[in-house]
């Protein structure tokens, strides 16, 4: 609605005031917050009271509802219950990298708040390889979605956010979304992300338990989402929506399920989201083993679950898997799922009930489920200004701090990728003309990536880098990122007059997005001979910007020497411009490291489909990721360099052989390769049968140590890896088991601890998904240094 619109004003006032008496008509029935203590209906029914449990708050809320009522809660719009003073709730609000107007629970356009702190997209954060950056960031995105609910700008409190699915195919369009390929470095996001957001501490533990009576208050809540092998879009007229993905159980049990039970056990996350696809025949919404025994049992998960949009319809009219609508509320509902993102259970759960499909007890289980969420949540508490986080207000969002880290994100995520011939950092007084070129240059919205929200401000690179080097020319190259038509002559000519050419290329939302995955790995369209022409018309070599979520094949420009640098910035957010031009001018030294493989392009013979994640050399199957992909890479796993140099070495290993038999005196037979497969020879034994206790005694330490070799002061993390001695068939080519960031200045030193248990560090799944630890050698790697550890069983 346009308020500047003179001739409308008449009609305005009339829509106004027609829209306030439907507000006013609507709020006497529709309580703004539940448990009004100024309303003696309602505030002395059990579930108001703060100092019952929450389960008891819920039972007593619960046994007043009508059957009605009941299930008109089990969608994602739950509708208000007037006569109990309970208002309606939206579960569906999106924070992937900051409070999002995607999904129906925030609007920035009814209040005073009009944007949100937007960091960079989350491959980039994982690139800092930094929990504790990753533990702020959820920390400012939770409070500001606190504040937009404060100020009456969004109808809920559950965000479906993190999404902590394996980046298993570089082509996948929301690879971007997630922290990289390695299940260590997924789960660690996962859990510093969720930890941030829902309010606890670092460590985990909440800092406001049983403030008056409020158990776990939850500053926002998070959502673990796909749950679970969920990793393709929509690939050559593949659709998730009816993708059966066929999984191994070794492949679940040490990629697939890590993060989830991580962003669960550890993360303590108050949401899961059950994905589109099926696994092994099985939608994941309908999978009894994976919500109730496996999350809710093993993991022991309290919160709620929710299908991904229509997930529920989906497994009748395309999966075919449910023969009647009834059919699939039952079986999702029996499952384990406790709200639908759609419409199908309010349509379909009455007549599921009357064919003896559903027990109304089973309704009763899910909503259990979903009023602790929102109790948890503090929603039951009366008027929420006057709560533990209900002074978070409008001057908590885009405040200088959160945006501030918004830009250490993205100069700490940022990863350089080639510097020949020290052409970066490049000195912005001797600098005196400047092109800039490609079609991400003058394109803020590109720099967001999916799930953005509007953002506190707007900046393109290239008004950043003109506010370095004043004679900065600009041509777009291309007209759009998709390069249909290249404007080579014209790029050529700018790039002949300048001192120094900077190329802003890569992708976008329109190559790589929810429901697009690529098809190839190169730029796209004349991006290529675009870079090429420029590179060699320049007078010095080129710096090559790379914008994308996924990798690309750039070897064409690795081997170019016309081409001097690369830098990947992926979606850097909305400080990203700024952060681009620190790097690039030398006042950040780049640190970020790659939490992806990038492939060579024929790397999309491998069909996107199969999911297996090791290698089969007998039918060329390459394997994926870093830790069982056996063909050449663009650029490895880990892969970042710096302007200055590191040194690395093993200062102690205490001790450095594990003897596992001897802390297991108690048990009896400590080889188990008899009963295992014929491929392997090694003698290995069950995590679970080790116990808990005996892994916690086991437990080592190693120390390295750090020097800044270089010239200049630079923060990066130190990776360290871990292979075997002896590999056999499935066993990873190395497995990352610690990191931690550091900053040192020129020439100092630090020495680094990283504590391990053989039980989850060395450890791997075998092929009936079992945690295994095998006898022998394994090399911790840490650059180029290793360090043998060996294991007695
Ligand atoms: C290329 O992108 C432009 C701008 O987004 C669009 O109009 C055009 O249809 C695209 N061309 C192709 C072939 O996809
Ligand atoms: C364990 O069993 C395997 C196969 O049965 C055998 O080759 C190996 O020598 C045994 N190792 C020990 C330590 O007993
Ligand atoms: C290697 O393991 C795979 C299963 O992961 C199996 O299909 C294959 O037959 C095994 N190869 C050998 C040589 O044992």
């Amino acid at each position: 609605m346009k308020l500047h619109f003179h001739g409308g004003i008449t009609l305005f006032t009339i829509t106004f005031i027609t829209l306030t008496l439907l507000l006013l008509s609507t709020e006497s029935t529709q309580p703004p917050f539940a448990c009004d203590t100024t309303n003696p209906q309602t505030n002395s029914l059990p579930f108001c009271q703060t100092t019952l449990q929450i389960h008891q708050r819920v039972e007593d809320l619960v046994s007043r509802l009508t059957l009605d009522e009941k299930i008109s809660q089990l969608v994602n719009s739950a509708p208000a219950i007037p006569r109990l003073g309970i208002p309606a709730y939206e579960w569906w609000s999106e924070a992937l990298h900051g409070v999002s107007g995607y999904g129906l629970g925030v609007s920035f356009n009814n209040g005073r708040i009009s944007g949100a702190t937007i960091f960079p997209q989350v491959i980039l954060s994982a690139s800092t390889f930094d929990a504790r950056l990753w533990y702020s960031i959820g920390q400012a995105i939770g409070k500001e979605a606190r504040a937009v609910y404060n100020e009456g700008q969004a109808k809920g409190m559950t965000f479906w956010a993190p999404n902590v699915n394996i980046f298993r195919d570089p082509r996948w369009g929301r690879g971007q979304e997630t922290p990289g390929e390695d299940p260590l470095v997924v789960g660690k996001y996962a859990v510093a992300f969720v930890r941030g957001f829902q309010g606890d501490n670092f460590e985990g533990n909440n800092n406001n338990n049983n403030i008056n009576g409020h158990h776990h208050l939850l500053q926002a809540s998070a959502c673990c989402k796909h749950f679970t092998a969920y990793d393709l879009d929509n690939w050559n007229g593949i659709s998730r929506l009816g993708f059966n993905a066929q999984v191994t159980q070794q492949d679940l049990a040490d990629t697939y399920q890590p993060p989830f039970k991580s962003c669960v056990q550890q993360g303590k996350a108050s949401g899961i989201m059950c994905a589109y696809n099926s696994v092994n025949g099985v939608p994941n919404c309908a999978d009894y083993n994976l919500l109730t025994k496996t999350a809710r049992g093993e993991w022991d998960f309290h919160g709620y679950i929710t299908s991904d949009c229509d997930a529920v319809s989906t497994m009748h009219d395309i999966l075919k898997y449910a023969n009647v609508p009834e059919d699939a509320v039952a079986d999702v509902l029996k499952a384990g799922m406790d709200v639908n993102c759609g419409s199908y259970l309010k349509t379909y759960t009455k007549s599921a009930i009357d064919q003896k499909k559903v027990l109304e007890s089973e309704v009763d289980r899910a909503l259990h489920n979903l009023f602790a969420v929102r109790m948890r949540l503090g929603l039951f508490n009366g008027d929420p200004n006057k709560q533990l986080y209900g002074n978070i207000g409008p001057d908590q969002v885009c405040t200088n701090e959160h945006q501030e880290l918004a830009l250490e994100a993205a100069r700490n995520g940022i990863v350089l990728l080639k510097n020949s011939a020290k052409l970066l950092p490049l000195s912005k007084s001797q600098t005196s003309s400047l092109a800039v070129i490609g079609p991400n240059a003058a394109n803020a919205y590109a720099l967001r990536g999916n799930y953005d929200g509007p953002p506190c401000k707007n900046l393109e690179i290239l008004k950043v880098i003109q506010g370095y080097v004043k004679n900065t020319m600009y041509n777009q190259g291309c007209n759009a990122v998709n390069c249909t038509f290249a404007t080579i002559e014209d790029a050529v000519s700018v790039a002949k007059n300048a001192d120094n050419v900077i190329l802003v290329m890569g992708l976008d939302q329109s190559q790589e997005t929810e429901d697009h995955d690529r098809v190839d790995l190169t730029l796209p369209g004349q991006q290529e001979s675009l870079v090429k022409a420029v590179a060699l018309a320049s007078k010095k070599p080129v710096v090559l910007v790379l914008i994308c979520g996924g990798p690309l094949d750039v070897s064409f420009a690795k081997d170019d020497q016309k081409i001097g640098s690369i830098i990947w910035a992926g979606y850097p957010g909305e400080a990203g411009g700024i952060a681009l031009a620190q790097i690039i001018f030398g006042e950040h030294n780049p640190g970020g490291k790659l939490p992806m493989t990038w492939y060579p392009k024929d790397f999309i013979n491998v069909p996107m489909t199969d999911m297996r994640m090791r290698s089969d050399p007998s039918s060329g199957y390459p394997g994926r990721t870093y830790r069982f992909y056996k063909g050449t890479k663009v650029f490895e796993f880990g892969y970042g360099l710096s302007y200055t140099t590191y040194s690395y070495n093993f200062i102690a290993t205490t001790p450095n052989t594990i003897h596992l038999n001897r802390l297991m005196s108690s048990i009896q037979s400590t080889n188990e390769s008899s009963s295992s497969s014929s491929s392997s020879s090694i003698p290995y034994m069950s995590v679970s049968k080790i116990g808990k206790e005996i892994c916690e005694k086991s437990k080592f330490s190693t120390f390295v140590g750090v020097e800044n070799t270089g010239s200049m002061a630079g923060k990066h993390p130190v990776l360290m890896f871990v292979r075997h001695g002896k590999s056999r068939n499935g066993s990873y080519e190395k497995q990352l088991v610690g990191f931690e960031s550091v900053s040192l200045n020129a020439g100092e030193r630090a020495k680094i601890e990283f504590v391990f248990n053989p039980c989850e560090h060395l450890s791997t799944a075998n092929e009936e998904g079992l945690m295994v630890i095998e006898e022998g050698y394994r090399y911790l790697v840490v650059e180029d240094k290793e360090y043998p550890i060996n294991i007695v069983l």
